[in-house]
């Protein structure tokens, strides 16, 4: 299958796209896309609270997939799909944030959650969050997270977003089902904010500093520590210092 035809389900409300997208999933639902206008519960990685209030764009995609061992490839095709959507819209620089996020202004914009769910069938639920429409954020994330409309002084139709994220989502989906990973490094690197920087990477294993100097074939990122040594960092967070 090299490209989804995705079906639409659109919510007011929801707790969470990708809890619904996990609910659609046991009644065998897949190749949809799951939107709300705005989530009681809205998650990010690590169980961390996703502001979700009016304005912005909530959805998930719900992909049923054999072999769940390569869906870190979808969280770059899903920045990469949202970072071309910001620049189509906007005369913004959208750039991806390794792992999962996308930034503007060095503020966050984008977050990506990937979840799977494994049984008789397999399925990869691809949450998305992109900030649209809000004009400000609660207090604490004021200073690390931004909106189009707070960077353009613009409102945007949030369907015409979700929309083209698909056909974007839709157009490098294509290489994952060819398995041809290295065309979507290669893409995500193209968008990249991250490599070159020096940054700290808070892992379960402690904390690195280092030059990211390059994700490998299986969306590791490669750090350059200062006594020269190469670091696989495999998951956790970054942040350029
Ligand atoms: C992160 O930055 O840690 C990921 C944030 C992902 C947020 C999106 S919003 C749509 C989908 N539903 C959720 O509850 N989370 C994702």
């Amino acid at each position: 299958m090299s490209k989804v035809g995705f079906k639409f389900y659109n919510f007011k409300t929801l707790s969470s796209t990708n809890d619904k997208a996990r609910e659609l999933a046991k009644d065998r639902k897949y190749n949809l896309v799951v939107t709300a206008e705005k989530q009681k519960r809205g998650r990010g990685r690590f169980g961390r609270k996703w502001s979700s209030g009016l304005g912005g764009l909530y959805m998930t995609l719900l992909l049923k997939e054999d072999n769940l061992d390569n869906v870190r490839y979808l969280t770059f095709i899903a920045g990469v799909s949202v970072a071309r959507t910001i620049k189509k819209f906007t005369d913004l620089n959208a750039e991806v944030k390794w792992p999962n996020d996308v930034l503007i202004n060095n503020k966050k914009i984008c977050g990506i959650l990937t979840e799977t769910v494994t049984g008789k069938e397999n399925y990869a639920l691809v949450g998305i969050g992109v900030n649209v429409n809000q004009g400000k954020f609660p207090k604490n994330i004021t200073q690390i997270a931004t909106s189009l409309k707070i960077e353009s002084n613009k409102d945007y139709n949030l369907d015409k977003i979700t929309k083209i994220i698909i056909k974007n989502f839709n157009s490098l989906y294509k290489y994952y089902n060819g398995e041809k990973y290295d065309k979507i490094i290669g893409i995500w690197k193209k968008h990249s904010h991250t490599l070159g920087k020096k940054i700290r990477a808070e892992t379960l294993s402690g904390d690195f500093i280092g030059k990211a100097v390059d994700v490998d074939d299986n969306c590791n990122l490669i750090l350059r520590l200062n006594d020269g040594k190469l670091k696989k960092i495999v998951e956790g967070d970054i942040s350029v210092i």
